[in-house]
């Protein structure tokens, strides 16, 4: 069993009242940002670099280092992303419902810490609760001077502007958001030349980071980067949240330390995952959000950190974990993952687009019976159309990474359970219906 992990950015989980300001500074609220204003900026990126911290959105780029590459400007702003919308993926969603605040003071130290007097959280449309509760903890902060002119009494000042995205998964790729937050249409850009430490909003240096990762940033700031590098392993620092969901027991989020825990832990521990339901056999596990290859129950000791499940051939990605027990059918779930993409493809670049479309349309008539067998050939030829040589990483076909991920779960579906997607061909449907 893993030793229980010290509560971060989930520490609030279950205190009633969480999301309001009352609570909040009962529970130390806003104390980091009062230890931050009495520290210079580049203290506070120092602590951040030490602390190591990678980004929560998926990608798992240094924060630290993110924030040391914006370009030097007078103007320069900072974006929060909270437009999550990877399938499973839910960690997101509940901070922005249950500790707004959190979000709020870690977002005003991010800003103090790269200069930015201008800030935005771009929030995901449909979290409707999670959308008000940021909207009144940033006029709470205003009121108590945490924001605005001369906060907390120092010389810095900061305007946040809560912003509704608008239902497009597309728009959570940091350029396309950008795009949306200028009021256009949410097409990713280029990078590079758009790295948005470059050029970012408006043309100007801009830092995007995760909802998760800026809400870490209070506790760094008051116990220390040494502190925060202290848990976890290797490059893998600190806690992550975890959402689990799919055959277990017991669905839902868990804020581990990295590394300590094994997906067998999270799934299987009584005090986590529960284990699977009564008579059922693991099949396969989505390891770190849809476009993440799948693993298989004989990877299950590989630890829940970000290089051991790269070199497993995989990624942590967004930190969702998909469990699939025997009563899934391994067809199905390739399908809907790539309708899924199909249906968020912004359409520019071609070998999404129409990929996209193609292999969806073969995937959806082999589960539904009318499959022929030389369709398993044909899909491999589609993916390897996508990303040449169906490799893991994917090779950059495209103007953003949405259309490398359509192949994997097709292609890893394929490769691990070619006779399911024979039975559908030869039975004429599905068996698992
Ligand atoms: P990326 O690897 O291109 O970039 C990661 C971050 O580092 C970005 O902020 C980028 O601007 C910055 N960066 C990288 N190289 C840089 C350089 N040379 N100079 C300046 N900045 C640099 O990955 P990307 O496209 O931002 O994210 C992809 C990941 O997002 C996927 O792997 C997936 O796991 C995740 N994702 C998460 C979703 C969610 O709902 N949380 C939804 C969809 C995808
Ligand atoms: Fe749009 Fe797909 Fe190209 Fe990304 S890869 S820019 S989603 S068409």
């Amino acid at each position: 069993m893993p030793e229980a992990a010290e509560s971060i950015v989930l520490s609030r989980r279950g205190v009633e009242g969480s999301h309001t300001l009352d609570v909040y500074l009962e529970t130390g609220g806003y104390e980091g940002l009062r230890k931050a204003l009495a520290m210079n900026p580049e203290e506070i990126v120092a602590q951040v670099v030490e602390s190591n911290i990678l980004g929560r959105g998926g990608a798992g780029f240094e924060a630290g280092r993110k924030w040391s590459m914006l370009k030097k400007s007078t103007r320069r702003y900072l974006v929060i992303n909270g437009d999550e919308s990877e399938p499973a993926t839910f960690k997101d969603h509940f901070l922005v419902e249950n500790d707004p605040h959190q979000l709020v003071e870690g977002t005003i130290i991010a800003a103090y810490a790269i200069g930015a007097s201008r800030a935005f959280i771009f929030i995901r449309g449909e979290f409707a609760l999670g959308l008000e509760r940021v909207q009144s903890a940033v006029n709470d902060a205003y009121k108590i001077g945490a924001l605005g002119r001369n906060i907390f009494g120092s010389s810095f000042s900061l305007d946040l502007i809560v912003h509704p995205g608008a239902g497009a998964y597309i728009c959570g790729e940091e350029t396309a958001l950008l795009e949306s937050l200028e009021g256009k249409r949410g097409f990713p850009r280029i990078k590079p030349p758009y790295f948005p430490a470059v050029i970012g909003l408006y043309g100007e240096p801009t830092i995007v980071n995760n909802v998760e990762t800026v809400s870490n940033l209070p506790w760094i700031v008051s116990r220390g980067g040494a502190a925060f590098k202290a848990l976890g392993s290797g490059r893998s620092t600190g806690t992550r949240i975890f959402a689990l969901s799919g055959a277990v027991k017991r669905p839902g989020l868990y804020e581990l330390e990295m590394v300590k825990t094994t997906f067998r832990e999270l799934i299987f521990s009584d005090d986590l995952g529960g284990g699977l339901y009564e008579g059922r056999s693991l099949k396969a596990v989505i390891p770190g959000g849809v476009s993440a290859p799948w693993i298989t129950p004989d990877q299950l000791d590989l630890p829940l950190g970000q290089d051991e499940v790269a070199k497993a051939g995989s990624m942590l990605g967004s930190g969702s974990i998909i469990v699939m027990d025997d009563s899934t059918c391994m067809v199905r779930a390739a399908w809907r993952i790539s309708r899924f993409f199909m249906r968020e493809s912004c359409g520019q670049c071609t070998p999404c687009r129409e990929g996209s479309n193609w292999i969806e349309k073969v995937m959806a008539r082999i589960e539904a019976g009318a499959g022929r067998e030389e369709d398993l050939e044909l899909l491999m030829d589609l993916c390897d159309n996508i990303v040449p040589g169906v490799s893991w990483p994917p090779a950059q076909t495209t103007i953003c990474v949405l259309g490398p991920s359509i192949p994997s779960s097709v292609a890893v579906g394929i490769r691990m359970f070619r006779d399911e997607f024979l039975t559908h061909i030869k039975e004429g449907g599905c068996p698992f219906e």
